[in-house]
């Protein structure tokens, strides 16, 4: 009876086989606790974007652990690769720039969405990052949490479970997409999902999916670290990055 809340409101198993939906609808949020699966599915969700929409997409990575996203480094796709917080501050500023430039850009041609490149902003333990400078992170976080969907500029972030000090409320509600990893408790599983149910997931291989239609568990897919370094290799092979900007 432990799961009857997710077997009760959430539909049988979805096997994802890559994470194509989960980043195309807006911001995603991956919170769980240590070693749930939070960079396996952070890699796979890129590998997803590299594989299905590589014309399309741009990056910008923070990655305060230096080691974690490194793979992507030399991708033509990459604009910047922060592993300090000051760099990360300016990065952020610059991503606010580009959307206020995207914007008056929209305004002019007199549309409502961008149709050029999307802009991922990645980063790998979004809690971190906002114990280091809490208030300038926060604001910055939050103009593009609100503004940056119209104007496809992305947030994929991943984190460990969030307690209300180290991430506030009014971030997390402008994720529209949240998978929740395996929790340490309830309360940490209603902070993401505002429902309880992912503190009982195996230790890693399963989430749970919240999105616009609702909650769905899902199977995490671990794309082969050899896979996305092959991948990686191709795209700075095939675009030199000077040519690309
Ligand atoms: N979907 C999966 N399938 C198979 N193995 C997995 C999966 N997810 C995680 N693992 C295993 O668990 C390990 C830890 O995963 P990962 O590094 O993604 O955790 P994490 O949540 O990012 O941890 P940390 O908080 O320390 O950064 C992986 O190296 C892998 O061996
Ligand atoms: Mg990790």
């Amino acid at each position: 009876m432990k799961n009857k809340l997710i077997s009760y409101n959430i539909p049988p198993m979805q096997y994802w086989t890559d994470c194509e939906e989960m980043t195309a609808n807006g911001h995603l949020l991956i919170a769980g606790s240590t070693g749930s699966g939070k960079s396996v599915l952070l890699n796979s969700c890129i590998y997803s974007i590299l594989k299905h929409s590589p014309v399309k997409a741009q990056f910008a990575f923070i990655d305060l652990k230096y080691v974690e996203l490194a793979n992507y480094k030399h991708l033509p796709h990459t604009l910047a690769y922060c592993t300090e917080l000051q760099e990360t501050i300016n990065l952020l500023d610059a991503c606010i720039y580009e959307m206020k430039r995207r914007y008056n850009l929209m305004a002019l041609q007199g549309k409502k969405t961008f149709d050029g490149s999307t802009l991922y902003i990645v980063v790998d333990e979004l809690a971190d990052l906002l114990l280091t400078d809490k208030n300038t992170i926060k604001n910055q976080l939050q103009k593009i949490a609100l503004l940056g969907r119209a104007c496809k500029v992305q947030l994929i972030c991943c984190t460990q479970c969030p307690n209300k000090q180290t991430i506030p409320a009014n971030i997390i509600e402008n994720f529209t997409t949240r998978v929740a990893l395996r929790c340490m408790s309830a309360v940490q599983s209603r902070q993401i999902l505002e429902i309880k149910g992912a503190e009982n997931l195996p230790r890693y291989g399963q989430g749970i999916l919240r999105n616009g239609c609702g909650y769905t568990k899902i199977a995490i897919p671990l794309t082969p670290e050899i896979e996305i370094k092959k991948r990686c290799r191709f795209w700075e092979q095939a675009i030199p990055k000077k040519i690309r900007q």
